[in-house]
């Protein structure tokens, strides 16, 4: 972060003396005005509520532009990255900023692999939950339980406890992602096989049992990885700040993640792709395409609380990039599982088209998000529905680590500690007679 020449100054209408703020720069990117000093100088704070307008850190991991539609993780273009690696050089990139080189590859996949069982006594934690219980419900309280499990790395100011909270993190995810599924089907769970990649290693966790061999599909793990890629980062995002402001405290790495966890579970971030999946049965169950105009108009109708989910991004005002690559990737999943006329499918496509066309969308920049073909491709795969949050934070965990590393690291750091405009009752007393 760099000073720039240029200043911020800030007046008053009813005589108070102006300020100056500083104004800094990144590298790329919108200037940021510095208002630390904003309350001491003025007694008073600036109001931003959902972060509109607000710079939480500097950060030099992800870069979204969202009026060009781009996203860059650590420089490269997420295109670029979906295209030519894999989903662990992408967290090799993400936690060190350079990609890895030949040797660093391997010793990074050989790590990660040898992290992926857990605790044998897991199985027991898992088993105080209810069978039908929502699988982020369960994986709310299993990343937050590894911090029982493993007392030896939860000293977030040791770096190398973070190292290892980090490898441990993103080994277990699968596993335990896997663990949650096969329980609340009553399956055995399937221990990790190190010999498979990061993909194939889940897909036999999840599909396969005891009884025979499980043969990865190349093409379905090939899509898993995507996914696995196009969601490792989005900088600031709910659950990214909800992490950082949980470890700002202190706490150790795998309850910041939990918290990570936790924020995701919503339907307006991470809860998106289950949300959107529930929406394309509900028009498919009422009607199906023919519906979709009647649909539409109770989107856009105000008072019908409707939203087209799968559309829509705080920061992307153009289409998500992400969308583009899964979009590719369901038809070539679609296409390997003979399911081209999947009815669900061509109905996002129809809602697609339809959106893209109309103004009420057009005027607000709403382009479908990256869980508009996510559903469906984890759907073809054979992910239930419930399960769609959790492959999402299986992806995330990189994120949110490489962003909390990044934050325990930066010498600004401090806890986080948000401010209010108070609108309740001044002091009042309680009435003679409840004393
Ligand atoms: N359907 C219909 N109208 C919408 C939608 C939508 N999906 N999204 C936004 N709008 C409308 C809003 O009603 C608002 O209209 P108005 O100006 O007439 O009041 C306008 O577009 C601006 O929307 P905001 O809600 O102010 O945008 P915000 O940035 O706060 O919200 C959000 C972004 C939460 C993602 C929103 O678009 C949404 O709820 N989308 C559906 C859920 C979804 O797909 N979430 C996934 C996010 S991506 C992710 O987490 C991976």
């Amino acid at each position: 972060m760099k000073l720039v020449d240029n200043k911020a100054t800030l007046s008053f209408s009813n005589g108070s003396p102006s300020v100056d703020l500083p104004v800094y720069g990144g590298n790329i990117g919108p200037d940021v005005i510095d208002i630390r000093k904003l309350y001491a100088q003025t007694g008073m704070f600036t109001y931003d509520p959902g972060f509109l307008s607000t710079a939480s850190c500097q950060s030099a991991i992800t870069y979204i532009d969202g009026d060009k539609g781009e996203l860059l993780y650590r420089g490269y273009p997420i295109e670029q990255l979906a295209t030519h690696c894999d989903y662990l050089d992408t967290c090799f990139l993400l936690l060190n900023g350079e990609l890895p080189n030949e040797q660093e590859r391997t010793d990074f996949h050989k790590l990660v692999t040898n992290h992926t069982m857990v605790n044998e006594q897991m199985q027991f934690f898992l088993r105080g939950f209810r069978r039908d219980a929502h699988p982020m419900a369960v994986l709310t309280g299993l990343v937050g339980a590894l911090s029982a499990f493993y007392h030896d790395s939860t000293d977030i100011n040791n770096p190398e406890h973070r190292r290892i909270a980090a490898i441990r993190l993103i080994a277990k995810m699968p596993t335990l992602v896997a663990m949650s599924y096969k329980y609340g089907i009553g399956q055995p769970y399937m221990y990790p096989q190190n010999n498979l990649s990061y993909a194939g290693n889940f897909l036999r966790m999840m599909f396969g049992t005891p009884c025979e061999e499980y043969q990865v599909n190349p093409v379905l793990e090939r899509a898993l990885d995507r996914i696995f890629i196009l969601h490792a980062d989005h900088e600031q995002n709910a659950s990214t700040s909800t992490v950082r402001l949980c470890g700002s405290s202190g706490t150790n790495p795998f309850a910041a993640i939990a918290a990570g966890v936790a924020c995701l579970w919503g339907p307006a971030h991470g809860g998106a792709n289950e949300a959107c999946l529930n929406m394309l049965e509900d028009i498919q169950r009422n009607g199906g395409i023919a519906k979709v105009g009647e649909f539409m108009n109770q989107v856009k109708d105000k008072n019908s609380g409707v939203k087209l989910m799968g559309f829509g991004h705080r920061v992307y005002k153009n289409y998500d990039p992400r969308a583009k690559l899964m979009q590719e990737t369901c038809n070539e999943v679609l296409q390997e599982l003979g399911l081209e006329n999947d009815p669900l499918f061509k109905l996002a496509k129809e809602l697609e088209k339809i959106a893209l066309e109309d103004e009420y969308f057009v005027s607000r920049k709403l382009y479908p998000n990256v869980d508009f073909y996510s559903g469906i491709v984890q759907r073809a795969i054979g992910i239930p529905v419930n399960l769609f949050t959790g492959i999402f934070a299986l992806a995330r965990t990189v994120g949110w680590i490489a962003q909390l590393n990044e934050m325990i690291g930066d010498p600004e750091y401090k806890i986080g500690r948000p401010r209010q405009l108070f609108t309740g009752s001044p002091r009042r007393d309680v009435p003679a007679a409840k004393k």
